[in-house]
């Protein structure tokens, strides 16, 4: 089996709730090229028209965002449905804390299982007033916002999502609102806000905004996600044989740690035509396979390529020697425990993988065999496990792919034309 040929992905996930998001709160109208097809970014679409927002979906990766600016979002008449995303969630309840009207947002079964009070906490320590199940732990969350103050929060944990939480609710505050960082997480919020007037500065592990700032609509143009193109780059990397091109893609350094991974591996990969626009670089991603050794992934680059540690542990099943994942405790509260899950569904195809309080240990090369297997509604744990079939010369059924569309619809049919 070897992975040929040159590929785009669609665009990137985390930048397309963004610009949906940023754009909605901006004065003016934005134009999104590149959108993300994902479902989430469908839920995200969905609840800023829900706050009055005109959206405007000019072919499938292209819409026109008719901004309110910052005061004249309107309190939904219905609950705000994430579905299956957290980044839905933990963003908007950041914009919606700063709204002097009131509303409650939820999601699926599995988004309604997730740690809330990590945004929770900051949002009321600004002021809101929000309620959720089991003392503001989980959704759904009921808010009511307004008045927001600045604060200056150090964050428990390394979190995208927990940052722009804090980030977007400062935007509507008094004062500045500063976020300190224990370990740098992806910093797109950061780098949008910039291009779109925010008076925002970042030093030493520390980002400030200044509240009360206008923001006006831009052109944006999404580069795709490195989190998709992983999938294809990370099994081209170990098939012998295999060359794959996967063009336009996401290479903001806050992403790019699977590429890390991958060489430190030993991995042949070549970045091409490498340029920045809108504060994110974008290029081409040349990978051809080779046989791979067993690494250590820890520390700093655990957020760096957080959303890539289930395709890294299929990738280090079929690499030489042990693979050791370590300060990975966040999976456990992802779509599914992925480190259980990781561990039970790989270990049916004969991987040799070991649950750690906070990572996994594999150890390989491992010829996987053929089974049932199960996505457990996790769109990274269904697209990881097809993948895990490639390495496998016995048949292997994944159940529960629908999921895949929460993240990457085209997953299937773009593995499809570039396997043989
Ligand atoms: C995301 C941040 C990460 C990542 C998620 C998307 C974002 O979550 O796992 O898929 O867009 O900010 P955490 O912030 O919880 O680490």
């Amino acid at each position: 089996m070897v992975l040929r040929g040159r590929i785009t992905v669609p665009g990137d996930k985390s930048i397309s709730h963004r610009a949906l998001l940023i754009a909605s709160i901006s004065q003016g109208t934005s134009v999104i090229q590149g959108l993300s097809s994902a479902q989430d970014c469908v839920r995200t679409m969905e609840c800023c028209a829900e706050l009055g927002v005109e959206i405007e979906k000019q072919d499938s990766w292209t819409a026109v965002v008719d901004g309110k600016g910052l005061s004249s979002l309107q309190e939904p008449w219905d609950v705000l449905d994430c579905g299956n995303s957290a980044t839905t969630m933990r963003l908007l309840s950041g914009i919606l804390a700063g709204q002097d009207f009131f509303s409650i947002v939820t999601g699926d079964n599995s988004l309604r299982n997730r740690p809330m009070k990590r945004i929770v906490t900051p949002l009321q320590l600004m002021g809101a007033e929000i309620r959720g199940r089991q003392q503001g732990s989980l959704a759904p969350l009921a808010v009511q916002g307004g008045g927001l103050e600045g604060i200056t929060y150090k964050l428990p944990v390394a979190s995208g999502q927990v940052k722009s939480a804090i980030l977007l609710a400062g935007l509507f505050a008094e004062g500045t609102t500063a976020v300190i960082e224990p370990i740098p997480s992806r910093d797109h919020t950061e780098q949008m806000l910039a291009a779109f007037g925010a008076d925002i500065e970042r030093d030493h592990g520390q980002v400030k905004v200044k509240g009360k700032t206008a923001l006006y609509g831009q052109s944006v143009d999404i580069p795709g996600d490195i989190s998709s193109a992983a999938f294809f780059m990370a099994p081209a990397a170990v098939l012998p044989g295999s060359d794959l091109v996967i063009e336009n893609v996401g290479l903001n350094p806050t992403r790019t740690g699977i590429i890390d991974v991958l060489q430190a591996m030993g991995a042949l990969i070549q970045l091409e035509n490498v340029k920045s626009s809108g504060g994110e670089l974008r290029g081409d991603i040349q990978v051809k396979g080779r046989s791979l050794t067993g690494t250590c992934i820890d520390g700093d680059l655990i957020p760096r390529m957080i959303d890539e540690i289930p395709i890294a542990a299929v990738i280090a099943t079929q690499a030489v020697g042990k693979t050791e994942i370590r300060d990975a405790g966040e999976l456990r509260v992802k779509e599914s425990d992925r480190i259980k899950v990781l561990v039970e569904e790989l270990g049916k195809l004969g991987a040799q993988i070991q649950e750690l309080p906070d990572g996994l240990e594999i150890v390989g090369p491992t010829p996987l065999k053929g089974g049932i297997v199960q996505a457990h509604g996790d769109h990274r744990i269904a697209m990881s496990l097809e993948i895990a079939s490639l390495f496998s010369s016995e048949p292997v059924r994944v159940q529960g792919t629908h999921c895949i569309d929460v993240s990457f619809p085209e997953f299937s049919s773009i593995l499809h034309r570039i396997t043989s």
